[in-house]
């Protein structure tokens, strides 16, 4: 492997966001603000900020978490996003080149109703919620994201899924022109992710397409990306084009670059270790100093209640 993978990268290596560019929306809503871009080290509410875009009609969900968000710009800067650079200030830098409107996912294997779906026309069918949801990274890192998303379950409703659908796969979309990180063999591409059918059909999952109440920055997955709060953050596969459901287990982008440190289930537990760290603790992004502020790692990153019953005598050392 020619590039660092999350593995690799230590916490003394990480650098803090330097620069930042909504240049997504500057494009989609076409004002060509000559302010977009960030001073380093500076946000100024007054440019980038304004080019956001607001969702409208979002329910508040009681599934969120009552404990305080990170803050959006570290949301928005320090991102994993592989397809855009290996660095937590790549994605927030390059993914302005990723155009996300018009947006078509398509939906395929064993389900009644296949075809090629307008983003805009699944979310219209939707219930737009705010979740605010903990997320932890494999790389024992933690944040707290007020997401916007709808409801995986009753999307898959919707397709009308065989009694042989027993996996859903993700896949992002594959195009070097936009994604100028798939020129270089990091993984291999197009990233797939998946979850077994009553995974994805469990409460708390959902597609977000939103965070702070607005549409999704491009470098957290414009314009729809996974959220499976149990799990460790590379299960969040972003910027999805195809859906796909399947009898067998899909083989997955991380489960390949390495079977031994990545499974396929991916949930988070304190008590199993990465084979080459602990993941007992976790850096809460944002709070006191980078190096200093870490925080227990609760069972199924704090939804045991609502997921443990979908692991009931499976031995998750084994199915990690
Ligand atoms: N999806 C794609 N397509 N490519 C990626 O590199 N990185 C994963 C996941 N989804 C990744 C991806 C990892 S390792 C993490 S931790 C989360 O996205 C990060 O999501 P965030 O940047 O919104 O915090």
């Amino acid at each position: 492997m020619l590039i660092k993978k999350p593995s690799d990268i230590k916490p003394s290596e990480i650098t803090p966001p330097k620069h930042y560019k909504q240049r997504r929306q500057f494009i989609q809503s076409g004002l060509g603000l000559a302010g977009a871009a960030m001073v380093p080290g500076l946000w100024l509410p007054g440019d980038a900020h304004a080019a956001r875009e607001k969702l409208k009609g979002v329910v508040k969900s009681p599934l969120s978490t009552s404990e305080k968000p990170t803050s959006y710009k570290d949301v928005t800067s320090y991102n994993n996003f592989y397809e855009f650079g290996t660095g937590k200030d790549d994605p927030a830098r390059n993914a302005h080149t990723l155009v996300t409107k018009p947006w078509t996912v398509k939906v395929e294997g064993e389900i009644d109703k296949p075809g090629d779906y307008h983003l805009e026309d699944l979310v219209k069918a939707s219930t737009l919620e705010e979740r605010i949801y903990r997320f932890r990274c494999v790389e024992a890192w933690s944040m707290v994201i007020p997401w916007v998303g709808i409801s995986l379950a009753e999307l898959i409703k919707r397709f009308q899924p065989t009694s042989k659908a027993k996996f859903v796969e993700f896949t992002t979309l594959y195009d070097p022109k936009q994604m100028p990180g798939q020129k270089r063999q990091v993984l291999h591409w197009p990233y797939v992710e998946a979850l077994r059918m009553d995974e994805a059909m469990n409460a708390l999952s959902i597609l977000a397409v939103g965070l702070y109440g607005e549409v999704l920055p491009n470098q957290n997955g414009a314009p729809l990306r996974l959220m499976v709060p149990w799990k460790y953050g590379f299960k969040n596969i972003k910027s999805i084009v195809k859906i796909r459901f399947t009898e067998q287990m899909p083989k997955t982008t991380w489960a390949l670059a390495g079977p031994r440190e990545y499974g396929f289930y991916a949930n988070v537990n304190p008590q199993v270790n990465h084979p080459r760290w602990s993941q007992a603790r976790e850096r809460v992004i944002g709070s006191g100093s980078l190096f200093t502020r870490r925080k227990k790692t609760l069972m199924f990153n704090g939804y045991e209640e609502q997921v443990a019953h979908l692991y009931s005598g499976m031995d998750l050392k084994k199915y990690f």
